[in-house]
């Protein structure tokens, strides 16, 4: 058995602001040195999807790290801080499975496929605002979908919409660790909170008939579950956080990507089904999140000790890329075949795995097949910037030009 000390491991800079521009070729050389760990400023990598996906089926032995995150950042106390170590995947194991267990059940594919309707309109709106532009910056038109899809699934006014996602962008940012943003932050966190407990409030006292949308669901669930308020509306704030950057950085990447592969794209506009392979392919090739862990107990795994309280980080965004899992890994092929027991990890794995990835998919794939539709030959117009590696990796702007339709 060996300790982490005494391996020879490769170091990833991955704090580094540049780090985010092409992070690929710096873990091939690391996996060269040792096939699955790195050390890194924070904490051990795991480089190798394997070990990712074998290593969250030990999430017992884990501990998600948002409580030590918040006193790294010297947050205790604050707005931010507190929504933090309180929401869902915060919380102790036995209050987690509460709650996971009472929204999971609804969360499936069926109600994401009956929400897809609200999705389509909402994206059909959008599109009829920017596509008379000929061209903008995909990334900037990309923002506003996740933000405008989530406030039709909770039926508040699109007029709410430009301030929210101001916040949700800054506040994307906390998890990349730059303390000079906190104070904007807290401001949003302040007014994402008013938004939710306004939007609940409205809808107790105007209640629908049944279940129209997700606000009714999450009302409904949580009353006949006894969530109590506070839960609720933390439940809420995340999902409007979880959703926002991961799926605007998810179709912004897809979007660079096929620029690429044209046929790949004009296909999108005309084939649904083709289009959902696609997002699946998308997921594998680029996923914006680097999830991070404590050791809660000693564990030992391939030989290797890892000791209580050491920090791990898993760099899903680059798993699908590992040549070890993937055969050509570096070709993007939406006709891939699947292997079932070894699949992309962009939503992450075991008890903490995304209970929004269905909805997530749903509105990725509307999104892209009604982008194709009416964005025709998409070009690259002009330089595009990377956002830090921690956190929501992913574009920093997409400028394109194109015929509208
Ligand atoms: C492409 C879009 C998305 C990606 C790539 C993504 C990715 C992830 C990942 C990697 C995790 C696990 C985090 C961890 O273990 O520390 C997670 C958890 C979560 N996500 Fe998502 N997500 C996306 C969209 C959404 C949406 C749209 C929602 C809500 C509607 C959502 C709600 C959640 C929730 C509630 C959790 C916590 C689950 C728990 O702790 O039990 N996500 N997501």
């Amino acid at each position: 058995m060996q300790t982490l000390a005494e391996l020879d491991l490769p170091h990833l800079a991955m704090d580094e602001p540049s780090f985010g521009q092409n992070p690929l070729p710096r873990f091939a050389e690391a996996r060269k040195q040792h096939p699955w760990l790195a050390t890194s400023s924070l904490g051990i990598v795991i480089t190798e999807h394997k070990a990712m996906r074998e290593l969250f089926g030990r999430d017992d032995e884990l501990r998600p790290p948002y409580k030590d995150v918040v006193a790294l950042l010297g947050q205790e106390g604050t707005t931010w801080g507190r929504f933090t170590e309180e929401q869902l995947i915060s919380l102790p194991v036995d209050k987690h499975k509460f709650l996971r267990d009472t929204f999971a059940a609804k969360f499936t594919p069926r109600f994401a496929n009956q929400m897809r309707p609200l999705m389509q309109a909402t994206i059909s709106r959008l599109l009829d605002e920017w596509v008379p532009k000929g061209s903008f910056d995909f990334e900037l038109f990309a923002s506003h979908f996740p933000i405008s899809v989530m406030f039709a699934l909770v039926g508040a006014p699109q007029e709410g919409i430009a301030l929210l996602r101001d916040d949700l962008e800054v506040i994307g940012l906390a998890h990349s660790y730059q303390l000079d943003l906190f104070p904007r932050i807290q401001e949003g966190m302040v007014r994402i909170d008013e938004f939710v407990q306004r939007i609940i409030a409205d809808r107790r006292a105007n209640p629908h008939d049944g279940i129209e949308d997700m606000l009714d669901l999450l009302i409904d669930t949580s009353d006949t579950g006894n969530v109590d308020h506070r839960q609720l509306v933390d439940l809420i704030m995340f999902f409007f956080l979880a959703g926002y950057d991961t799926s605007k950085n998810v179709l912004t990447y897809t979007m660079y990507t096929l620029l690429d592969y044209p046929e790949i794209y004009e296909r999108c506009a005309e084939d649904y089904d083709y289009c959902r392979k696609v997002i699946e392919e998308g997921l594998r090739w680029f996923n914006p999140s680097t999830v991070a862990r404590f050791v809660d107990k000693e564990f030992e795994y391939r030989g290797v000790t890892f000791p209580k309280d050491q920090m791990l980080f898993f760099p899903l965004s680059i798993s699908g890329r590992d040549p070890g899992s993937f055969p050509d890994a570096d070709t993007f092929n939406p006709d891939r075949v699947v292997d079932p027991n070894n699949r992309q990890l962009a939503f992450a794995l075991g008890k903490h795995m995304c209970l929004g990835q269905y909805i997530a998919r749903a509105q990725l794939q509307e999104a892209l097949h009604q982008v194709a539709r009416r964005i025709k030959n998409p070009k690259r117009v002009g330089e595009v910037g990377w956002r830090p590696f921690f956190g929501a990796w992913g574009l920093k702007g997409l400028p394109i030009a194109f015929e509208g339709a």
